[in-house]
Protein backbone atom coordinates (compact mmCIF):
# COMPACT_ATOMS: atom_id res chain seq x y z
CA UNK A 1 0.00 0.00 0.00
CA UNK A 2 1.47 3.30 -1.06
CA UNK A 3 -1.49 5.45 0.33
CA UNK A 4 -0.40 8.75 2.42
CA UNK A 5 -1.53 7.41 5.34
CA UNK A 6 -1.96 11.15 7.12
CA UNK A 7 -3.21 12.43 4.21
CA UNK A 8 -6.30 14.64 5.21
CA UNK A 9 -9.08 14.28 3.03
CA UNK A 10 -11.97 16.92 1.94
CA UNK A 11 -15.67 16.71 0.34
CA UNK A 12 -17.96 19.39 -0.44
CA UNK A 13 -18.56 20.51 2.75
CA UNK A 14 -15.99 18.63 5.56
CA UNK A 15 -12.46 18.59 6.11
CA UNK A 16 -11.37 15.06 7.17
CA UNK A 17 -8.34 15.25 9.40
CA UNK A 18 -6.07 12.05 11.00
CA UNK A 19 -6.47 12.20 14.84
CA UNK A 20 -3.73 12.91 16.80
CA UNK A 21 -3.18 13.20 20.51
CA UNK A 22 -3.41 16.52 20.73
CA UNK A 23 -7.11 16.52 19.27
CA UNK A 24 -8.12 15.33 22.89
CA UNK A 25 -8.27 18.26 24.79
CA UNK A 26 -10.73 19.58 21.61
CA UNK A 27 -13.11 16.45 21.43
CA UNK A 28 -13.25 15.61 25.01
CA UNK A 29 -16.32 17.98 25.82
CA UNK A 30 -18.34 17.17 22.88
CA UNK A 31 -17.58 13.18 23.48
CA UNK A 32 -19.17 14.03 27.04
CA UNK A 33 -22.81 13.75 25.16
CA UNK A 34 -24.46 10.56 26.60
CA UNK A 35 -26.70 10.34 23.14
CA UNK A 36 -23.77 9.66 21.30
CA UNK A 37 -23.20 6.40 23.28
CA UNK A 38 -27.33 5.30 23.09
CA UNK A 39 -26.19 2.53 21.06
CA UNK A 40 -22.41 1.50 21.44
CA UNK A 41 -20.99 -0.78 24.58
CA UNK A 42 -19.09 2.20 25.85
CA UNK A 43 -19.13 5.44 27.19
CA UNK A 44 -18.14 9.02 27.34
CA UNK A 45 -14.16 9.18 27.86
CA UNK A 46 -13.36 9.71 31.48
CA UNK A 47 -10.71 12.23 31.36
CA UNK A 48 -8.84 14.32 28.55
CA UNK A 49 -5.62 12.53 29.76
CA UNK A 50 -7.58 8.97 28.96
CA UNK A 51 -8.51 9.93 25.43
CA UNK A 52 -5.15 11.54 25.16
CA UNK A 53 -3.61 8.02 25.73
CA UNK A 54 -6.02 6.55 23.26
CA UNK A 55 -5.56 8.84 20.55
CA UNK A 56 -1.65 8.53 21.29
CA UNK A 57 -2.21 4.61 20.29
CA UNK A 58 -4.38 5.30 17.19
CA UNK A 59 -1.35 7.76 15.95
CA UNK A 60 0.35 4.51 15.77
CA UNK A 61 -1.67 3.87 12.10
CA UNK A 62 -1.13 0.21 12.50
CA UNK A 63 -1.81 -2.41 14.81
CA UNK A 64 0.81 -3.92 17.31
CA UNK A 65 0.82 -7.15 15.35
CA UNK A 66 1.18 -5.08 11.99
CA UNK A 67 -2.00 -6.64 10.44
CA UNK A 68 -4.29 -4.26 10.95
CA UNK A 69 -4.38 -0.24 9.51
CA UNK A 70 -5.87 1.96 11.73
CA UNK A 71 -7.38 5.09 9.99
CA UNK A 72 -9.24 7.34 11.82
CA UNK A 73 -10.31 11.19 11.56
CA UNK A 74 -11.52 14.49 12.88
CA UNK A 75 -14.56 15.30 11.08
CA UNK A 76 -14.46 19.14 10.29
CA UNK A 77 -16.99 21.92 8.93
CA UNK A 78 -15.02 23.49 6.29
CA UNK A 79 -16.31 26.46 6.12
CA UNK A 80 -15.62 27.02 10.67
CA UNK A 81 -13.01 24.10 11.31
CA UNK A 82 -15.64 22.87 13.92
CA UNK A 83 -15.36 19.56 14.79
CA UNK A 84 -18.49 17.44 14.21
CA UNK A 85 -17.55 14.48 15.48
CA UNK A 86 -15.17 10.98 14.07
CA UNK A 87 -14.76 8.52 11.19
CA UNK A 88 -13.00 5.26 11.10
CA UNK A 89 -11.54 2.40 9.49
CA UNK A 90 -9.64 -0.65 10.50
CA UNK A 91 -8.42 -1.86 7.30
CA UNK A 92 -7.43 -5.96 7.67
CA UNK A 93 -5.33 -7.61 5.10
CA UNK A 94 -7.95 -10.84 4.66
CA UNK A 95 -11.36 -9.68 5.93
CA UNK A 96 -13.65 -6.43 5.18
CA UNK A 97 -12.78 -3.17 6.27
CA UNK A 98 -14.46 -2.50 9.57
CA UNK A 99 -16.05 1.35 9.27
CA UNK A 100 -17.10 3.05 12.50
CA UNK A 101 -18.65 6.88 12.45
CA UNK A 102 -19.89 9.22 15.19
CA UNK A 103 -21.23 12.66 14.92
CA UNK A 104 -22.02 14.97 18.10
CA UNK A 105 -26.03 15.45 17.88
CA UNK A 106 -26.24 19.27 17.11
CA UNK A 107 -25.06 17.89 13.60
CA UNK A 108 -27.23 15.00 13.12
CA UNK A 109 -29.77 15.31 10.58
CA UNK A 110 -27.66 17.12 7.59
CA UNK A 111 -25.88 14.17 5.58
CA UNK A 112 -22.76 15.41 7.02
CA UNK A 113 -22.05 11.33 8.09
CA UNK A 114 -22.95 10.40 4.49
CA UNK A 115 -20.87 12.55 2.56
CA UNK A 116 -17.66 11.89 5.21
CA UNK A 117 -18.42 7.94 5.16
CA UNK A 118 -18.65 8.30 1.29
CA UNK A 119 -15.20 9.91 1.19
CA UNK A 120 -13.97 7.49 3.35
CA UNK A 121 -15.31 4.23 1.17
CA UNK A 122 -13.59 5.97 -1.90
CA UNK A 123 -10.47 5.96 0.01
CA UNK A 124 -10.85 2.40 0.91
CA UNK A 125 -12.05 0.85 -2.44
CA UNK A 126 -10.19 3.22 -4.94
CA UNK A 127 -6.56 3.67 -2.97
CA UNK A 128 -6.38 0.79 -0.20
CA UNK A 129 -7.85 -2.13 -2.46
CA UNK A 130 -10.52 -2.93 0.16
CA UNK A 131 -13.03 -5.79 -1.52
CA UNK A 132 -15.83 -5.28 1.31
CA UNK A 133 -16.71 -2.73 3.89
CA UNK A 134 -18.36 -4.03 6.84
CA UNK A 135 -19.91 -1.91 9.67
CA UNK A 136 -21.51 -3.42 13.34
CA UNK A 137 -24.92 -1.82 14.57
CA UNK A 138 -27.10 -2.28 17.32
CA UNK A 139 -30.18 -3.79 15.67
CA UNK A 140 -32.19 -0.79 17.26
CA UNK A 141 -29.82 1.98 15.64
CA UNK A 142 -32.32 3.49 13.09
CA UNK A 143 -30.33 6.24 11.89
CA UNK A 144 -26.95 4.46 11.69
CA UNK A 145 -29.01 1.57 9.59
CA UNK A 146 -30.78 4.38 7.30
CA UNK A 147 -27.19 6.17 6.98
CA UNK A 148 -25.60 2.38 5.99
CA UNK A 149 -28.33 1.35 3.43
CA UNK A 150 -28.36 4.71 1.65
CA UNK A 151 -24.72 4.47 0.84
CA UNK A 152 -25.41 0.86 -0.33
CA UNK A 153 -24.53 -1.24 2.19
CA UNK A 154 -26.72 -4.84 2.91
CA UNK A 155 -27.99 -6.76 5.67
CA UNK A 156 -25.41 -9.61 6.15
CA UNK A 157 -26.33 -11.50 9.63
CA UNK A 158 -28.04 -10.66 12.59
CA UNK A 159 -26.75 -11.39 15.84
CA UNK A 160 -28.60 -11.98 19.20
CA UNK A 161 -26.62 -11.51 22.19
CA UNK A 162 -23.68 -9.41 20.59
CA UNK A 163 -23.29 -7.11 22.99
CA UNK A 164 -23.15 -7.53 27.16
CA UNK A 165 -22.38 -4.46 28.72
CA UNK A 166 -23.51 -2.66 32.19
CA UNK A 167 -25.52 -5.55 32.31
CA UNK A 168 -27.75 -4.59 29.05
CA UNK A 169 -27.64 -7.19 26.41
CA UNK A 170 -27.64 -5.81 22.68
CA UNK A 171 -28.42 -7.37 19.06
CA UNK A 172 -26.14 -6.84 16.55
CA UNK A 173 -26.70 -6.19 12.84
CA UNK A 174 -23.79 -6.85 10.43
CA UNK A 175 -23.68 -5.33 7.23
CA UNK A 176 -21.23 -5.11 4.23
CA UNK A 177 -20.47 -3.53 0.78
CA UNK A 178 -18.48 -5.30 -1.65
CA UNK A 179 -16.56 -2.97 -3.69
CA UNK A 180 -18.26 -4.25 -7.04
CA UNK A 181 -21.83 -3.33 -5.59
CA UNK A 182 -20.09 0.65 -4.85
CA UNK A 183 -18.78 0.64 -8.03
CA UNK A 184 -22.26 0.44 -9.62
CA UNK A 185 -23.43 3.23 -7.55
C1 LIG B 1 -25.20 7.41 13.09
C2 LIG B 1 -25.09 8.92 12.86
C3 LIG B 1 -23.66 9.27 12.46
C4 LIG B 1 -26.04 9.30 11.73
O1 LIG B 1 -26.06 10.72 11.60
P1 LIG B 1 -27.09 11.42 10.58
O2 LIG B 1 -26.83 12.85 10.61
O3 LIG B 1 -28.45 10.91 10.88
O4 LIG B 1 -26.64 10.75 9.21
P2 LIG B 1 -26.60 11.30 7.74
O5 LIG B 1 -25.36 12.03 7.48
O6 LIG B 1 -26.86 10.10 6.87
O7 LIG B 1 -27.79 12.31 7.63
C5 LIG B 1 -29.06 11.86 7.22
C6 LIG B 1 -30.06 12.91 7.57
O8 LIG B 1 -29.62 14.17 7.06
C7 LIG B 1 -30.64 14.71 6.17
N1 LIG B 1 -29.94 15.54 5.19
C8 LIG B 1 -29.95 16.90 5.21
N2 LIG B 1 -29.17 17.36 4.23
C9 LIG B 1 -28.65 16.28 3.61
C10 LIG B 1 -27.76 16.13 2.51
N3 LIG B 1 -27.23 17.18 1.88
N4 LIG B 1 -27.42 14.88 2.12
C11 LIG B 1 -27.93 13.80 2.74
N5 LIG B 1 -28.78 13.88 3.80
C12 LIG B 1 -29.14 15.12 4.21
C13 LIG B 1 -31.35 13.49 5.69
O9 LIG B 1 -32.65 13.80 5.22
C14 LIG B 1 -31.42 12.66 6.96
O10 LIG B 1 -32.35 13.27 7.84
P3 LIG B 1 -33.32 12.44 8.80
O11 LIG B 1 -32.43 11.75 9.79
O12 LIG B 1 -34.19 13.46 9.41
O13 LIG B 1 -34.03 11.47 7.90
C15 LIG B 1 -25.50 9.71 14.14
O14 LIG B 1 -26.81 9.41 14.48
C16 LIG B 1 -24.59 9.42 15.34
O15 LIG B 1 -23.51 9.96 15.45
N6 LIG B 1 -25.07 8.56 16.28
C17 LIG B 1 -24.33 8.25 17.49
C18 LIG B 1 -23.12 7.39 17.21
C19 LIG B 1 -23.50 6.10 16.56
O16 LIG B 1 -24.50 5.49 16.89
N7 LIG B 1 -22.66 5.67 15.61
C20 LIG B 1 -22.88 4.46 14.87
C21 LIG B 1 -22.47 3.27 15.63
S1 LIG B 1 -22.79 1.82 14.63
Amino acid sequence: MTVKIEAFLLTERLVLEPVRELHARELFAPLQDARIFTYMPEDPPGTPEALAIRYHLWERRVSPDGNERWLNWVVRLATTGEAIGLLQATVRAEAPAIVAYLLFPAHWGRGYAREGLSRVLRLLFEEYGVVCAAALVDTRNARSIALLRALGFRLAQTVRQADFYKGRVSDEHRFQLPRAVWLRR
